[in-house]
């Protein structure tokens, strides 16, 4: 019996470091903030390095931050090294994620990676989330806990959208993949989008179903993101791909080493899934009787996970793992348009934006 215990443990250990070892880092282009972002609202809260490679975004009583990038991109590679607030975090959500909501309102796309909080002691929780052509109405979350403090250092995380699939990543590990089919028709992204990073006060759903709101005691909340990389095909939202031909920009992406899930790329994955997710809309059966299109149901998943989509009781780790919030949510687009730049300004001359009075 102990040494069972012991060559697991061993086992465990030889697996973390093929896991470190075999998983190179990517060969990535890293951009400066002036380079391809502006400011999206609160620029108050809003801190860029002398250098410009860092820029920390601020959440305190008075508002939350967010940046967005200062082109839209018809498929590419979005990434940043983020390092999360520590300490007391409940209700707060640190969002990374691609979006064209602003130009496209009732059709919009989104890709989504959204950090929530917690309270002190317990770990921060993200989810991963799909939007194609307006189709708010049926999300495709999937949670999860990570194997680390992602409030202790900085790590990267990656959405590679491209028109055959789309990859989250953390850091080298790609945690989840949505392989593209025709069954899934407009609720696959396909317009341009914009990437943007946002820190704002959640306190109705992100914590244990809105129970735990923000304790602004514990203000500012700071979260820092780095080396920041945007690659792809940019285009004019409104002149869209007639404009310009994305054709080769798309190729190179599709040549990257991030677009393709190496053995070693799988065997992580597995690892990630079968220890770290506790919510997937794939196996929520209440939810949807008959799963969204792109899911494959993995056997050794399926048996992990209860009916309604949560972790099987026997699996669950510590930290709280509750309900599920069905339908839409209200999102930070909303505050955006009470308090962002004004449209015209954005879809005009996107990189002059921050000329444009943002406060008027
Ligand atoms: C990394 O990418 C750059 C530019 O895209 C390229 O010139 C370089 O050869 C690449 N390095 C490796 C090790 O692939
Ligand atoms: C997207 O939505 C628009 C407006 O609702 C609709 O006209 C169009 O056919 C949809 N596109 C796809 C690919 O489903
Ligand atoms: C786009 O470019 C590719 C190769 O560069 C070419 O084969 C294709 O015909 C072009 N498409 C359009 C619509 O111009």
């Amino acid at each position: 019996m102990e040494y069972g215990i012991h060559s697991r443990t061993l086992f465990f250990f030889f697996f973390f470091f093929s896991l470190l070892y075999t998983t190179t880092a990517f060969n990535l282009t890293t951009l400066r903030f002036d380079e391809a972002y502006s400011p999206l609202f609160s620029d108050f809260n809003i801190q860029r390095s002398p250098d410009d490679k860092t820029v920390r975004l601020l959440l305190n009583r008075f508002s939350g931050s967010g940046i967005i990038s200062s082109d839209y991109y018809n498929y590419g590679f979005f990434s940043a090294s983020i390092k999360l607030p520590a300490e007391y975090t409940a209700g707060i959500v640190v969002a990374f994620y691609t979006s064209n909501v602003d130009t496209f309102e009732r059709n919009h796309d989104e890709l989504d990676i959204e950090f929530m909080g917690n309270v002190k002691g317990k770990p921060w929780r993200f989810q991963t989330n799909m939007y194609g052509n307006g189709s708010t109405s049926r999300g495709r979350e999937e949670r999860y806990r990570l194997w680390f403090d992602p409030s202790k250092d900085s790590h990267r995380y990656s959405i590679l959208w491209t028109p055959k699939n789309t990859i989250f990543y953390v850091d080298e590990v790609p945690i989840r993949e949505i392989v593209r089919n025709t069954a899934m028709g407009g609720d696959y992204p396909s317009k341009p989008m914009s990437l943007y990073a946002t820190i704002w006060d959640a306190s109705t759903w992100a914590t244990n179903g809105g129970k735990v709101k923000v304790d602004y005691k514990y203000e500012p909340f700071v979260s820092e993101f780095k080396d920041l990389v945007l690659e792809g095909c940019i285009v004019d939202p409104i002149e869209q791909i007639s404009s310009t031909n994305c054709t080769d920009r798309i190729a190179t992406l599709l040549a990257k080493e991030y677009s393709t899930i190496t053995p070693e790329g799988r065997k992580s994955m597995k690892w990630f899934r079968e220890k770290y997710i506790y919510y997937s809309s794939c196996y929520d059966n209440i939810r949807y009787p008959v799963p969204p299109p792109e899911c494959v149901v993995v056997p050794s998943e399926r048996e992990m996970f209860q009916n309604s989509g949560r972790l099987r009781e026997k699996l669950k780790f510590g930290g709280s793992n509750r309900r599920h919030r069905r339908g839409r949510r209200s999102r930070q687009p909303r505050k955006v348009a009470a308090t962002g730049r004004p449209r015209s300004c954005y879809v005009k001359w996107p990189r002059k934006c921050c000329m444009c009075n943002m406060y008027n």
